[in-house]
């Protein structure tokens, strides 16, 4: 093997490794864009689901699909918390008037084994009627919950006669094509909620 033979296997070799480098950085690039395009919060966010509505039928997210939706997850024991989530986005609809035509308010139950789905009817039809409650099988909580970054775990508090459940308090706001497009947290107020909903459904494009 000649000198010039070497060189050129060389160049070769560094022309292969410079076109790996590009491809890899166009797909990284690719990727970085996707999850800064705006207006979506966070990529490998939700995604399918089967579990059980009020009415005891099974759901899945197809049922949901092409609608605005305010998703919180909580419990119907929960004493404060979910209760005040809850009439935020209740207040929220209310503020949003016609527009609020366009969202599905859903709640999905972190505590199967206490909420069926009568005590769910029963819970989420006080909030507002348009409600959807949801809850499912164990295993499918604990799915979805991870699905949607929702933590949750069962306490048993001495206080009270009967557990309750720590879990993360997000209201999630989420577009007709599935994208997380909002999450609202404790100290937001439904004023601000209705504002920033509001503006996103009337400019409905990405
Ligand atoms: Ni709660």
């Amino acid at each position: 093997m000649t000198t010039s033979h070497l060189k050129h296997i060389a160049l070769i070799a560094i022309s292969a490794l410079a076109l790996v480098a590009l491809i890899v950085f166009f797909q990284m690039r690719g990727h970085n864009a996707s999850l800064t395009a705006p207006g979506i919060v966070a990529e490998n966010f939700g995604g399918p689901f089967t579990l059980t509505d009020y009415a005891g039928h099974t759901v899945t997210d197809k049922n949901y699909a092409g609608r605005w939706r305010l998703i919180y997850f909580g419990f119907t024991y929960c004493p404060a918390i979910c209760p005040t989530e809850l009439a935020k986005i209740t207040q929220t609809m209310k503020l949003l008037g016609d527009k609020a035509d366009q969202i599905t308010p859903i709640f999905i139950s972190l505590d199967p084994a206490r909420d069926t789905p009568d005590v769910i009817a029963g819970y989420v039809t006080m909030f507002d009627k348009r409600f959807v409650g949801l809850t499912g099988t164990p295993e499918q909580i604990k799915q979805v919950a991870k699905d949607y970054k929702i933590y949750y775990a069962k306490v048993e508090d001495p206080a009270l006669s009967d557990y309750t459940i720590d879990h993360s308090s997000f209201i999630y706001f989420i577009d007709p094509d599935d994208n997380l497009r909002a999450i609202y947290r404790i100290n937001d107020t439904a004023e601000t909620m209705a504002v920033e909903i509001a503006s996103r459904l009337e400019g409905a494009s990405p």
